[in-house]
């Protein structure tokens, strides 16, 4: 069956149990759990076994509890970045020492809990490293503790998403006027640093930028062990950032290709002198998971055609706001969830719901002609999309459901998130 074909059935059997309505349920989003199985397990194997690895999932990408919990039940740990993903990861199950918490804000607040739960640190800057000093001077903790560099080695295609050029926000910038020496220093002093970050950027970093970035990280920590005499840094925490492939229906994402230039670029990292920590987040789920609305009008303007649905800023934000850098493939289905005939392709504009001009999801698409009742189908969703909502005009939280679909068998749906009602229904309800 075709990738269309299997979202045809996932619409279908979504129509007939309510999941997806023109009225109740115009937009849901869906999570192909046999895909985020097979595509988890492909990490899990594609890294050598002789190595201690753990792969925290970013759980930025998708703080869905029920997903976490399932990704936990994969073997992955947890990447987390504010005190409400620390909730959602030890909500969904994980272990603390499986959590591993980044972010260049921590408050006094986080890095005392983190540290009192021993979830690992990577600590960002050099003030942040003081305070972590005055908390455990006050409080011992078995947090596995280390300090996120910046190897600015470049940026990758999307700028915003760059974090290893010369004037990121994110870690000590290695290459600057006397840091290396700073940095070095402060690990001799502090010889509980056991650890050493980099995260080169997501989407858009080639894998050879990447590459040189971790390059640069064990580089760094094979000269923090020289100098201090012993293995003093023992794990190294790679980041995440593989690029996801948002062109075409590829269900596996690129680990052994990552793992083949990581092999050729930094070949160092592999030697066994370390434990590898990963944060892969878009690469684990966004192939998996998939944006449904119903198209509520249509109309011509200047010759253009527009459909009007009701999926666009609100959980497409970063698509409707760059859309160069965040294209999504769109499919059109009918009201009973058959895929539109492709022949009739006219050229569309895709339209979302939020008051503001701009809300259009894909812009001069070849599309089937779409018509008041269809629905399209937003692809590579599973990561940064329907999870991470954006509150303008009030619109409702749309719901999130997992599917399990084993072969042949009629696709089986249980809830991630509940839908909002929208303001309006919640009043009723509650009366
Ligand atoms: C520190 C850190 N790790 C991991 C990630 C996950 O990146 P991706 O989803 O591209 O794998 C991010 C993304 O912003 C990040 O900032």
């Amino acid at each position: 069956m075709s990738d269309t074909g299997r979202r045809s059935r996932i619409l279908q059997a979504a129509i007939a149990d309510g999941l997806l309505h023109p009225q109740r349920a115009p937009l849901a989003a869906f999570m192909d759990w046999e895909r985020v199985t097979s595509n988890v397990q492909h990490l899990m194997h594609a890294f050598p076994s002789h190595l201690t690895t753990l792969h925290a999932f970013a759980v930025k990408a998708n703080s869905l509890v029920p997903v976490l919990t399932r990704l936990r039940e994969l073997g992955m740990g947890a990447e987390v970045a504010s005190n409400g993903e620390l909730t959602a990861a030890l909500r969904a199950g994980f272990a603390p020492e499986r959590i591993v918490f980044d972010s260049p804000a921590k408050s006094w607040q986080e890095l005392r809990r983190a540290l009192e739960l021993g979830v690992s640190l990577n600590i960002d800057n050099f003030q942040e490293l003081e305070r972590v000093r005055q908390i455990l001077s006050e409080t011992p903790s078995t947090s596995e503790i280390g300090i996120r560099l910046n190897p600015q080695v470049g940026t990758g295609g999307i700028a915003a998403m760059s974090t290893a050029g010369v004037h990121s926000k994110f870690g000590v910038p290695l290459d600057d006027p006397g840091m290396r020496e700073q940095l070095i220093a402060a690990y001799l002093e502090n010889p509980w640093l056991r650890r050493a970050h980099t995260h080169v950027g997501s989407q858009g970093c080639p894998l050879p930028l990447i590459a040189r970035g971790v390059n640069e990280l064990v580089r760094f920590a094979d000269e923090v062990n020289l100098r201090a005499g012993f293995a003093q840094v023992r794990t190294l925490d790679i980041g995440g950032g593989l690029p996801v492939d948002f062109e075409t229906d590829a269900p596996i994402a690129a680990f052994d290709e990552y793992v083949a230039e990581l092999h050729e670029g930094a070949s160092r990292l592999f030697s066994g002198d370390y434990a590898i920590v990963t944060e892969f987040g878009r690469s684990i789920l966004a192939k998996h998971g998939f944006i449904a609305a119903y198209v509520e009008y249509t109309k011509q303007v200047g010759g253009r055609d527009i459909a009007i649905t009701h999926a666009g800023a609100q959980i497409a934000t970063r698509t409707v706001f760059m859309p160069e850098a965040w294209p999504l493939r769109i499919e059109g289905f009918t009201e009973s969830g058959e895929a539109k005939p492709t022949g009739t392709a006219v050229v569309q504009d895709v339209a979302g719901p939020c008051c503001f001009a701009g809300d259009l999801v894909a812009r001069g698409r070849e599309l089937p002609r779409l018509v008041p009742g269809d629905i399209v189908t937003l692809l590579d969703t599973g990561a940064y999309y329907a999870s991470n909502p954006f509150a303008y005009n009030s619109l409702p939280v749309p719901g999130v459901y997992g599917v399990s679909m084993a072969a042949g068998a009629r696709p089986e749906f249980s809830v991630v998130r509940e839908a909002q009602l929208d303001l309006e229904l919640t009043a009723v309800a509650t009366e």
